[in-house]
């Protein structure tokens, strides 16, 4: 018999990381394995699941469609679910948003919002307009577009000569802050620079890309809503277009269904992905203003881009199910639940000596650590993760920042739960 082909799995060096783990089934909150072990999922698999793993409406709604339309290519044709979750995504979203573009990832969803934002103005015959302003931190896929928008570190350094470059503008890491002040006080002092930028290049820059309110994998930062509002404000009167990459913080996680509500911001173009489908199926969508559609009409105006698996139907009838559990499920009581929980840990939290900041925003709680070696690359993380893994919790710290994000389905016991590992964890393990 043929050996298999041997798994390369994403962020992982095979001859030093632990062997993975073989999960058979999940159910709620938790993975099974099938040396019969039980791990609460306290970071909903990579931020994808909302509403617990195999949820029977999502499951059900997934199954039936498998027995319709699998699929069918979305240039020249559409299909029941796609127009489905067109019709039930608009209730959500700020009603400047009018088009939608599928894809099927984060990371394309981001790579489409980078391009329509250069052809729109190339479009409009300002073909000088091209460049694009990136924040520190910023991480926004792994694809070379996605890539070349994301903070530098060492996972992008390898490709540093296929990124293209950008402008790169100060994040509001206020524990950290990078010019200096400190919150209580400051007026946003960290976009200043962003403004002179904007005031001198406007004319060859094209975008802004934000991940709003909430960096993710560059280390759980949460900024103050006033820093995306006045990025809003700049963007507006530069004439920039603003792209919110909403791929983590959208379907709920941050409190509101999109980040951008909680500042009353609506850019010019959004990402979605991850949630979308509740963590079931992979898509991603461009959703962007009719002003920048109309833009693409015309000879030789058409965005000419697609992926195979665009507007998947099992993915967009997942979708479907998804929005539904929204429309008739408290999910926001669940939401508010959670983000309670973790003020009330965190809180208590917040003095231990070996802890450096906590920062929160809804269902996002982060924890970082003081370390020797700060950064994604401490040596912390491999214990912590080790650690978390045989109390049954799965937790995969960025570095030396813990974070937990589970599903909206857990309970105040289990969260408490994870908690305790987390403390158990951040008392045993030496932080260097
Ligand atoms: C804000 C943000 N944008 C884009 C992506 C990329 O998404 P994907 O992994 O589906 O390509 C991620 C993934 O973590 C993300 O957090």
């Amino acid at each position: 018999m043929t050996a298999a082909l041997k798994i390369w799995h994403p962020f992982t060096q095979s001859h030093l990381d632990p062997e993975p783990l073989r999960v058979v089934r999940a159910s709620g909150i938790y993975l099974y394995t099938d040396d019969d072990r039980k791990i609460l999922d306290a970071i909903s698999s990579w931020w994808v699941n909302l509403h617990g793993h195999c949820h029977p409406k999502i499951s059900a709604a997934v199954a039936e469609q498998a027995q319709v339309l699998d699929h069918v290519l979305l240039a020249g044709f559409r299909h029941p679910k796609v127009e489905t979750v067109a019709t039930k995504l608009r209730k959500f979203l700020p009603p400047a948003l009018e088009h939608i573009f599928f894809s099927d990832n984060g990371s394309t969803a981001v790579e489409v919002a980078l391009k329509l934002a250069v052809q729109y103005w190339q479009n409009r015959g300002q073909s000088n307009k091209k460049e694009i302003v990136a924040l520190e931190y910023a991480y926004h896929g792994d694809t070379v577009g996605a890539m070349s928008v994301s903070g530098d570190s060492g996972f992008t350094q390898p490709f540093d000569g296929l990124r293209f470059p950008v402008h790169r503008a100060h994040s509001a890491y206020c524990h950290r802050c990078p010019v200096g002040k400190t919150r209580a006080t400051c007026s946003i002092e960290c976009a200043d620079a962003l403004a002179k930028l904007l005031q001198e290049r406007s004319d060859q820059i094209a975008a802004v890309i934000v991940e709003p309110l909430l960096q993710g994998a560059g280390g759980m930062i949460v900024h103050p809503v006033e820093f995306l509002q006045r990025i809003r404000l700049l963007t507006s009167k530069h004439d920039v277009l603003l792209i919110a990459d909403e791929v983590l913080t959208g379907f709920g996680r941050c409190g509101a269904m999109f980040a951008c509500e909680l500042a009353n911001v609506v850019p010019d173009l959004m990402c979605l992905s991850k949630g979308i489908t509740g963590g079931f199926l992979p898509l991603g969508a461009t959703v962007c203003t009719d002003a920048m559609q109309q833009e693409f009409m015309g000879e030789g105006k058409a965005f000419l881009h697609g992926h195979s698996y665009a507007g998947n139907p099992l993915a967009c009838a997942a979708a479907v199910a998804n929005l539904e559990i929204f429309e008739t499920e408290d999910v926001f009581v669940r939401i508010k639940a959670i983000t309670a929980r973790h003020e009330m840990h965190l809180a208590r939290l917040r003095s231990s000596s070996t802890i450096d900041d906590v920062r929160q925003i809804g269902t996002v709680a982060a924890i970082e650590l003081k370390a020797e070696d700060p950064g994604y690359f401490s040596q912390l993380k491999p214990r912590l993760y080790r650690f978390f893994l045989e109390k049954g919790v799965l937790l995969r710290p960025l570095g030396n920042v813990i974070y937990v994000m589970p599903p909206y389905v857990i309970t105040t016991e289990e969260l408490d739960r994870v908690y305790s590992v987390i403390e158990e964890g951040v008392t045993t393990i030496p932080n260097r």
